[in-house]
Formats: structure tokens, C-alpha cells, sequence
């Protein structure tokens, strides 16, 4: 079967437009959202519309998930691992607003954590490589155009989340963080071969880290406009 990310598609005014899909991927605090705004603000000032989305999603699973990582739901690892491997199917093929629809119809769709959230994450309890297969059928429907990890000491992460919440979730402490940083790249080189991953520096100022993420993603969405929009 034809990847779907791999074929030019016509976009709502019938011009030929290539969908991406971007992913943005970072511990609790590292400014994930901040830049995926920044970004999606670059591209509006392009002309090129984007929808910005996350996971866990604000769907059924996701909340459920939520009610787990918020401690008012009791759980075990492996069940919530199972849940954002579900949130993330029903995140990407829901028909319309689903992930797979808008690349579909040429949108460029910024998501703020995709599996390697899980990879990371879970990895904590359980074996990474029944992580990947667990999210082998996701890997199938949607694989990102480009990952971006932005790297922030998990210091500054526990930090910046202390002085923006009253309440952390049950990740939001530094040896988890720690482990969660060091099984992130140990998932990218594990992945190496398959996916496509760039870390930035993340604890540059928010300009910096901007510029940087800007330069990356230029390539994906630059053809997009020269051959597809203009
Ligand atoms: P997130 O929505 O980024 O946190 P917040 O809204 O509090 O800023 O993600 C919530 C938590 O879910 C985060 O600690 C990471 C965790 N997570 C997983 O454990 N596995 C996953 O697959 C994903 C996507 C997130």
C-alpha cells in the first residue's frame, strides 16, 4: 500500500499540495509549545496554513489517560502504554479532523508529542522494543516528515514547570526526567535507520531555539510553497 506522506495530494482548491507532518518532541518543560507557536506563526506569515495538535489527545483515550497521569485514576504502566498507543491511532485516522485527513488534504500539521513520547516514556517499565511494536501499526499509518527534539537540561525543565503549575504529573520529577532524556536518544539511535530526527539545543534563548527549529523545517515546507503554492 502507498505511503500516504509520500504522494502529492489536492489540496480544499484543487492545487496540488503535499501535506506534512512535523513533530515536536521534548521532556515536560522544555518549550515544546512556546515554539511549535512560534513556528506556526512563521508559517501563517508564509501563507501556508497549519493546524497545530497533540498527544495525549482530548479525545475519550486521552482523557482517560489524563484521569492515570493525573493520580484521580489508578494504573499500571503497561496499560497506560497501551492507552497512548490507542490515543494515537484514533489521533491520526479519525475521519475529518484526524492527523491522516489534514496531511491528506496538504495541511502542514504541527503536533506537539508522537511516539517517541512513548519510547521514551515507557521505557521506564517496559522493554522498548515492545514499545515500537506496540506502535508499529501508528509507525505504518504516519511516519513525521521530521522530528524535532528540543534538548533541555532536565534541571531547567523541573524548573520551569515548578514555577508554571501547582500540581506536577507523575513524570515531573528529575530522575524520571533524567531517564526519560536518556531513553529519548536512546530510541533515536535505535531508530536511526527509519526515522528522521534533528536535536536542538534547547536552552538557548527562545529566539535562538526558533531560528534554529526554522532552519530545519525550512526544506519541508519551502518546496511546498515554491512548487505547490506560488
Ligand atoms: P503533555 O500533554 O505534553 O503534558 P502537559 O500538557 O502537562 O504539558 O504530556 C503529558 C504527559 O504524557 C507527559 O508527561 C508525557 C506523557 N506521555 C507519555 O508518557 N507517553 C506518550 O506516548 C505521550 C504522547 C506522552
Amino acid at each position: 500500500m502507498p505511503l500516504l506522506w509520500q504522494k502529492p495530494l489536492k489540496n480544499d482548491v484543487g492545487q496540488m499540495a503535499e501535506g506534512r507532518f512535523l513533530v515536536f518532541e521534548g521532556l515536560d518543560g522544555s518549550g515544546k509549545t512556546t515554539q511549535m507557536t512560534r513556528i506556526q506563526k512563521r508559517l501563517t506569515g508564509m501563507g501556508i496554513e497549519s493546524v497545530t495538535t497533540c498527544e495525549p489527545t482530548d479525545g475519550p483515550v486521552g482523557s482517560l489517560i489524563r484521569d492515570m497521569l493525573e493520580g484521580r485514576m489508578s494504573s499500571d504502566p503497561r496499560t497506560i502504554a497501551a492507552l497512548f498507543a490507542a490515543d494515537r491511532t484514533d489521533h491520526l485516522v479519525k475521519p475529518e479532523t484526524g492527523v491522516q485527513a489534514l496531511v491528506g488534504k496538504g495541511r502542514v500539521v504541527l503536533c506537539d508529542r508522537y511516539y517517541f513520547s512513548s519510547y521514551a516514556y515507557h521505557a521506564r517499565d517496559m522493554d522498548l522494543e515492545w514499545i515500537i511494536t506496540l506502535n508499529s501499526l501508528n509507525a505504518q499509518i504516519l511516519r513525521p516528515d521530521l522530528t524535532i527534539f528540543i534538548d533541555v537540561a532536565p534541571e531547567t525543565c523541573l524548573d520551569r514547570i515548578r514555577a508554571g503549575r501547582h500540581r506536577l504529573d507523575m513524570y515531573e520529577k528529575i530522575d524520571i526526567l533524567k531517564q526519560v532524556r536518556h531513553n529519548y536518544f536512546a530510541a533515536f539511535d535505535r531508530l536511526r535507520n527509519t526515522e528522521k530526527v534533528v536535536t536542538v539545543d534547547g536552552d538557548a534563548p527562545e529566539d535562538a531555539v526558533e531560528k534554529i527549529i526554522w532552519q530545519h523545517l525550512q526544506p519541508f515546507v519551502k518546496s511546498r510553497v515554491a512548487s505547490d503554492i506560488i
